[in-house]
Parts: C-alpha cells; sequence; structure tokens
C-alpha cells in the first residue's frame, strides 16, 4: 500500500484508521525509524534546492520528508519532529521557491506554452497536486469541489480573463456592426460571465449604464469578483426565471454552454430563447472538437501566475468531451501557493448539432469563426480556428 500515491494522510478520510494501522505496524517493527527520519537541516532554501538535480527532485524529496515527519509524529509524538515539520512545509511554500520553479519550467515548454517534456511534465503535476493539497491542509483552506470555480475565480484574469478579452470584444463588435444592432436603450443578461471584465469594457466601449447588463454564473467565487465591477449574481441558466423581463441582448462567451453536462445543452439554448425579447438575439461562442488545446499540455501564464493545464479528449457513449486537470502556481499576496483547481470538463458537440439546436429555438442563425469573422456555410463541420461565433436572433 502506498498512500502517497493515493491521497494525502493528513486529511480525513475512510482509509485513514487503516492506514494509520498499517503504519504503526511499520514504525514498531523498524530497527531505529530515526534513521529513515529527515534531521534538522540548517540549510537554507537556496542551498537545499542547489544540492537537488533540479526544483522537481527537490519538491518530490521535500514531499516525502514531509509526510514521512508528519506519519511519525501522529504515532510517537516527539516534540523535536514539530519544528522540522514546520521548516519543511515554511521551504515548500516559500516565495523564494517560484524563481526555482519559473526557471525551470520555461526549459520544458516552446514558445508558445507548450509542453517538451512530458515525462518532466507528468512528474511536476503529480508533485504539484501532492503539494497542493498539503497546502490546502496546512492553510486549512475549503475549496467546495461542487463549485469547480470558487478558487480559480481569483486567478482568473491575470491568465484567462484579459486574454480572452481581446477575441471577445472583437466578437461583439463584428456582431453589433454587421447586423446594425442598437446597443443604446438594450437590457442585457451575460450568461456565465466569469469576472466580469469584458461586461466592465463592453460597458465603457458603447457607453451604456451600469443598470442595463446584468450578469450572471454558478459560481460564487465568479460572482464575488465581477460584482466588483458589474451587477451580477449567482444564477444557473438551467433555471432560469425572467418571463417578465426579457432581455434584448444574451452573451454567452468563452464557450461558457460546453461546462454543461452535455444532456442539458438543449435546455440551456431553449431558456435562453425563452428569455429573449421577439427581436432580440444570442451572442455566444464554442469551441470545435478539433480545438488545439484539446490534447497538448500547456501552460498559461502572467507575471504572477502560471496556469498548468493537461487536457485529455475521452469519448463517452458517442459524445467528446475534453477532461482538463488544471494547476495554478501564483506568488499573489506575498505566498507562492499551488492551488489545484480540479478537473474542468468541457463538452465538445460537433457543429452540425449546434446548428441544429440553434434553428430549433432561434428564427435567424448565423455562425462566423471567431477569429477571421468568415461565415461559416450549412456545410462547414467544423471552424478554421477552431472557435467559433454563434448569431441567433428571435424573429419581430
Ligand atoms: C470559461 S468561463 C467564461 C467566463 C466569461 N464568460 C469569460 O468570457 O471570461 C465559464 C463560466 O461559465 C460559468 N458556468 C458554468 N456553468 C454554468 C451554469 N450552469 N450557469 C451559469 N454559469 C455557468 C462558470 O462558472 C464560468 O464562470
Amino acid at each position: 500500500m502506498d498512500f502517497r500515491k493515493s491521497g494525502n494522510p493528513f486529511s480525513k478520510g475512510p482509509g485513514r484508521v487503516s492506514f494509520f494501522c498499517f503504519r504503526l505496524i511499520e514504525v514498531f517493527t523498524m530497527k531505529n525509524t530515526n534513521d529513515n527520519l529527515p534531521f534538522d537541516n540548517p540549510m537554507s532554501l537556496e542551498e537545499s534546492i542547489s544540492n537537488f538535480a533540479g526544483y522537481l527532485s527537490w519538491l518530490q524529496n521535500t514531499i516525502e520528508e514531509l509526510y514521512k515527519v508528519h506519519e511519525a509524529r501522529q504515532l510517537r509524538y516527539e516534540s523535536g519532529l514539530k519544528d522540522i515539520e514546520h521548516k519543511l512545509t515554511h521551504h515548500l511554500f516559500d516565495l523564494k521557491c517560484w524563481d526555482f520553479f519559473e526557471r525551470e519550467l520555461l526549459e520544458k515548454v516552446d514558445d508558445a506554452g507548450y509542453v517538451i517534456d512530458r515525462h518532466y511534465w507528468q512528474q511536476l503535476t503529480a508533485e504539484l497536486i501532492r503539494a497542493a493539497s498539503l497546502q490546502h491542509d496546512v492553510l486549512a483552506r475549503t475549496i467546495s469541489r461542487e463549485d469547480v470555480f470558487s478558487t480559480y475565480a481569483e486567478l482568473y484574469d491575470s491568465v484567462n480573463g484579459e486574454r480572452n478579452f481581446e477575441y471577445i470584444s472583437q466578437e461583439i463588435q463584428f456582431i453589433h456592426d454587421t447586423y446594425h444592432l442598437d446597443f443604446s436603450a438594450a437590457q442585457i443578461l451575460s450568461i456565465g460571465c466569469g469576472t466580469g471584465i469584458m461586461e466592465e469594457h463592453f460597458l465603457k466601449a458603447f457607453n451604456l449604464k451600469k443598470n442595463q447588463l446584468l450578469g450572471i454564473d454558478v459560481s460564487e467565487g465568479m460572482v464575488k469578483v465581477a460584482s466588483k465591477r458589474i451587477n451580477a449574481r449567482v444564477e444557473d441558466i438551467l433555471n432560469l426565471v425572467h418571463e417578465d423581463n426579457p432581455w434584448d441582448i444574451c452573451l454567452c462567451t468563452a464557450n461558457v454552454l460546453q461546462y454543461l453536462p452535455h444532456h442539458s445543452l438543449e435546455k440551456a439554448i431553449q431558456n435562453v430563447a425563452h428569455i429573449t425579447q421577439t427581436g432580440g438575439c444570442f451572442i455566444g461562442d464554442f469551441i470545435t472538437p478539433e480545438h488545439p488545446i484539446r490534447a497538448y499540455p500547456n501552460v498559461l501564464r502572467s507575471e504572477k501566475v502560471f496556469l498548468l493545464r493537461t487536457p485529455l479528449i475521452v469519448e463517452k457513449a458517442h459524445n467528446l468531451f475534453q477532461q482538463t486537470k488544471l494547476i495554478n502556481v501564483s506568488k499573489l499576496q506575498g505566498e507562492f501557493r499551488i492551488t489545484y483547481e480540479g478537473e474542468h470538463t468541457r463538452y465538445l458537440p460537433s457543429l452540425w448539432k449546434l446548428r441544429y439546436l440553434f434553428k430549433k429555438y432561434f428564427e435567424h442563425v448565423k455562425f462566423f469563426d471567431a477569429m477571421t469573422l468568415e461565415p461559416l456555410e450549412a456545410e462547414d463541420d467544423t471552424s478554421p480556428s477552431s472557435r467559433y461565433l454563434v448569431f441567433a436572433q428571435k424573429a419581430d
């Protein structure tokens, strides 16, 4: 039984009792357990890391030592071990780790952030997930797995929001110009608004009042960030109740609808059509099943955050999904933080399926490549940039 691979013994859980019985026997049968325990090493963090082949080997070793000390403390209550445990934990999450981590990681990815050394990546991400679990326990942070975007929300803008915002603004401007839309008195709903960064910009760009737009998102973490910028509230697209107040424009940017359970996609589109004013429209974007990030581990970075993404394409009952493990490594508020954001699943429906669903609930539907903004024709089954834009309008 190798608990280290299966999880964190610090956490409470069903395997905890049997695990500690097992370790108890192991400890009592050892000749001298102190031989196996780390000693109080006076080395500084920098000296300690440079004694190893690199950051990853140091990280692996430190986590192993931390587990050993923690177990021994649980079983034998040796007071000296507390200081060693404290020091190892301190080292693991010391801000000085950032430079070592950054330097090593950048050698393993190309200029576009795609991983060159997959073997290294596999080991690194496994260790970071263990470290994240330790940090989570040590700092007693609570992450609700129900809300996969909750901790991610704080870091989202710096690696994602600010990056998306440029192409999304271009998409909306394009639809506005092409269909001669008048936003000046429009009531706008942004579904899955995330941190509201795009919506804030949108209000400014079109000189609109704050009360013309409402952002909704299922994630409390996202809404907390968005509320600092726009009117926003927690709401699930699958439970929309806005009959009395239909919207002129419904926005849904950065493939929000692909985060829903795949069998709910039609219900979501139907709900949106239901709350859209006659003559009103939906503007949203999607990625195709051919999206290039689907199979390649990659890094998104900003000055203070690295987002490590490990995607996997899975097929279930003839439906394709992209399941991506997300790890954020950041140096915010004076901390070296490692957070495992869990696995985000995106449904990758075919273009024809979306075309069929939108046509079922809206009268006028048009698809465009999201980057070139060229129209996609009825016979197209993919989009050149692998991201596409949907404009769907209800008849007057
Ligand atoms: C990739 S983010 C896009 C955020 C934002 N629209 C943007 O352009 O950056 C997807 C968002 O969809 C939200 N979301 C997922 N399922 C949802 C649902 N059922 N109802 C409302 N929002 C949802 C997530 O919480 C997340 O904030």
